[in-house]
């Protein structure tokens, strides 16, 4: 396998998203060859998938909203990420499992050593390279989305970003935590600065 596989991850509202189409551009501008994707979604069965996560949410068993994450990842690694990376491309990809950690593990408060254990029965070895944590106080996020929050979301995402922090701490040298309160030209000068590297490395 050749390519890089870069993951983007944060709470709602971080501005991963913006950022991403920006880096596309970005290395197309390099004539790299890159494949932008997400999760979930990005299959044929993940847009299923992801009706029923969107239909149901918070409706769902926290157990079946999991696994549902889990089916979506499976069904894209098979069929986007490693066909890319197999085709030396770089993969950048808008959520992966550090997003189930800190949503389905610290938010919803499933044991994480049992999402590790399904989550490392779908992924087998597969790991970003780089992973950016885009990291953003909860109500800026939320502002920039134009969304209310209540007091019960308002903990939940802040579990879950206290979640992404504590993975971060674990994971220094594959997770580089991104101050996302800042004007989005400073955040994607930091990003280009940290893919050039990951770049270089492997060439
Ligand atoms: P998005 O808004 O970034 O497209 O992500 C969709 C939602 O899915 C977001 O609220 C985070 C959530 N999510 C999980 O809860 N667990 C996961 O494993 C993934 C990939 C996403």
């Amino acid at each position: 396998m050749k390519g890089i596989f870069i993951s983007f991850e944060g709470i709602d509202g971080a501005g991963k998203t913006t950022i991403l189409r920006l880096l596309e551009k970005y290395l197309k501008g390099k004539n790299l060859s890159v494949v932008s994707t997400y999760e979930p979604g990005d299959t044929l069965c993940g847009k299923k998938i992801r009706d029923i996560l969107e239909q149901e949410e918070n409706k769902l068993y926290s157990y079946t909203e999991l696994l549902l994450y889990l089916a979506d990842r499976a069904e894209h690694i098979k069929k986007v990420i490693l066909p890319a990376l197999y085709s030396s491309k770089i993969v950048i990809c808008d959520r992966f499992f550090d997003s189930t950690i800190a949503y389905q593990g610290y938010g919803r408060g499933i044991d994480i050593d049992k999402i590790k254990m399904f989550d490392n029965f779908v992924r087998s070895s597969l790991l970003p390279e780089l992973t950016i944590l885009f990291d953003i106080e909860v109500e800026i996020g939320f502002k920039r989305k134009n969304i209310k929050l209540s007091e019960e979301y308002k903990l939940f995402f802040q579990r879950v970003r206290k979640g992404f922090l504590e993975i971060a701490k674990q994971e220094p040298q594959r997770i580089k935590i991104i101050d996302a309160n800042r004007h989005i030209n400073d955040v994607f000068f930091e990003v280009c600065r940290l893919v050039d590297k990951i770049i270089k490395i492997n060439k």
